[in-house]
């Protein structure tokens, strides 16, 4: 029987096992922030690589940018995010806990404290920014403080969720939100330095930041993240505009099915009800976590929003010359948007399982090939000078060209065991007929077969 694990046992187990930690723990930790211990660090890298591969190897026409975190504070007054990017936020004068409205809705509702109905009309004062409607709808309904009990609340106010703060000069500095604007501030640059013509794409892994009201779900809404965005440059145009956006709803679909190995069913597209400040169309594409359906990336029409206002805050010209048409226009912008941590963690509750059999059961993390934290990990029988010697040997041969461990401590048994936990692939172990005849057994995590070989073909089989 294959099980999998419930969201606090996820948690129990990247803590044990070396995946992701509270972040300051030693200090009781900060909310919604986490550190990656080494597999889930390696996990990351991995889950990158892929992303990297899929955008600009697989694209001839997307390139790569690493852009700065602080950038100057106009960019995000131009973006609109210094006036739209905020949350409606309600306090419970009693707790003094501060809660975002749609996600306290959402947890009444998941709990069975609220109706369907009533959920929806939430959403509607939310979507309609009716602030008193949504006050109105706490006190008529009753709506209790799950820390107080009591309905004790204030106005429904909007809540910025940019992190700021002061630089030297008394300027007001904003960490960025998303990376995307650090892509739209450079696209000249770029696409002037690399000869790129319209339709092209640039892509950016790196932090975010967002100083969200509630945070919950483990690494699903966290206060630091790392984005995985990538910036389509078309033709403006109707026609142009659905048909990029129908294919990269397709590509990144694909993506999560072909290269990390998610099954179809438990993926899904579903459109915005409502749109962010910048976006004329948008859909999020869903995972079906242990807690319900929700979004790991975001395919959002941005037109010329974007580019067209940083024209007009920066007075610098952003149009590009067509030179087949010799037409000057500002490119429109279809953008793919995903939260590594999310990916991580839809990862992590995918391919952990609980296997059991009549006797026994073991945990076994069965990522893809492609994104195991460790290749192989290679083991000497016991720890005699005889075996180590050997499997030293091998081990420096294949440390550089595979991420792999070497590991002679504890039972053979229990060292399989930790190494099924991290998902390594295979576990190389050499034992006393390797002297004999220099083969060696490696064993496959998933299906726990042991084939023999000789130490010349390892690398055949990994
Ligand atoms: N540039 C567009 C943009 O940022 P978004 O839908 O706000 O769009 C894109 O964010 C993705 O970033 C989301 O689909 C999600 O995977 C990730 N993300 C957003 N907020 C996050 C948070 N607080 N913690 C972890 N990941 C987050």
């Amino acid at each position: 029987m294959n099980e999998k694990l419930n969201l606090q046992e996820i948690i129990n187990y990247c803590k044990e096992n070396g995946f992701i930690f509270q972040s300051s723990e030693i200090y009781d930790g900060i909310q919604a922030i986490y550190d990656y211990g080494h597999y889930g660090s390696l996990l990351k890298q991995n889950v990158k690589k892929e992303w990297l591969k899929e955008m600009i190897q697989r694209h001839n026409n997307i390139v790569n940018i690493d852009s700065s975190i602080i950038m100057h504070p106009n960019i995000w007054k131009a973006s609109g995010h210094v006036d739209n990017f905020d949350d409606l936020m309600i306090d419970n004068k009693d707790s003094k806990k501060r809660y975002r409205v749609d996600v306290f809705f959402e947890q009444l509702l998941s709990e069975n404290k609220i109706s369907q109905d009533l959920f929806d009309e939430c959403n509607n004062l939310v979507n309609n920014n009716d602030l008193e409607g949504i006050y109105k709808l706490f006190v008529d309904n009753n709506i209790k403080c799950p820390i107080s009990g009591t309905c004790n609340w204030t106005p429904v106010r909007h809540f910025n969720l940019m992190f700021n703060f002061k630089d030297i000069d008394d300027n007001t500095i904003y960490l960025r939100p998303e990376t995307a604007q650090g892509i739209y501030v450079n696209f000249l640059n770029i696409q002037r330095s690399t000869h790129q013509k319209i339709p092209f794409g640039i892509a950016q892994i790196g932090k975010a930041f967002r100083n969200e009201i509630i945070a919950r779900q483990f690494t699903f809404r966290m206060r630091e993240f790392e984005q995985m965005e990538m910036q389509y440059f078309i033709k403006p145009g109707e026609d142009e505009r659905i048909k990029q956006y129908e294919y990269w709803k397709e590509q990144r679909l694909n993506w999560y099915v072909n290269i990390l190995g998610i099954p179809k069913e438990k993926l899904r597209f579903k459109p915005h009800d409502k749109l962010a400040h910048y976006a004329k169309a948008a859909v999020d594409i869903e995972y079906e976590f242990p807690f319900g359906f929700k979004e790991i990336e975001g395919i959002h029409c941005r037109g010329d929003y974007d580019l067209s206002n940083h024209e007009q805050y920066s007075k610098k010209n952003l149009h590009i010359l067509d030179p087949e048409t010799n037409e000057k226009y500002i490119p429109n912008i279809i953008e793919t948007s995903c939260g590594c941590d999310r990916i991580i963690l839809m990862l992590l509750c995918e391919f952990i399982n609980r296997e059991k059999s009549e006797d026994k059961e073991r945990y076994v993390f069965k990522i893809n090939d492609n994104l195991a934290p460790l290749k192989c990990a290679i083991l000497p029988l016991m720890k005699k000078l005889e075996l180590t010697n050997v499997a030293e040997k091998i081990y420096d041969d294949l440390k550089l060209k595979y991420m792999c461990s070497y590991d002679d401590s504890g039972s053979i048994g229990k060292r399989y065991v930790r190494n099924d936990i991290v998902g390594t692939l295979k576990c190389i172990t050499i034992d006393y007929q390797t002297l004999e005849d220099d083969t060696v057994t490696i064993r496959d995590r998933n299906s726990m077969e042991q084939i023999r070989v000789k130490i010349e073909d390892i690398e055949k089989c990994l």
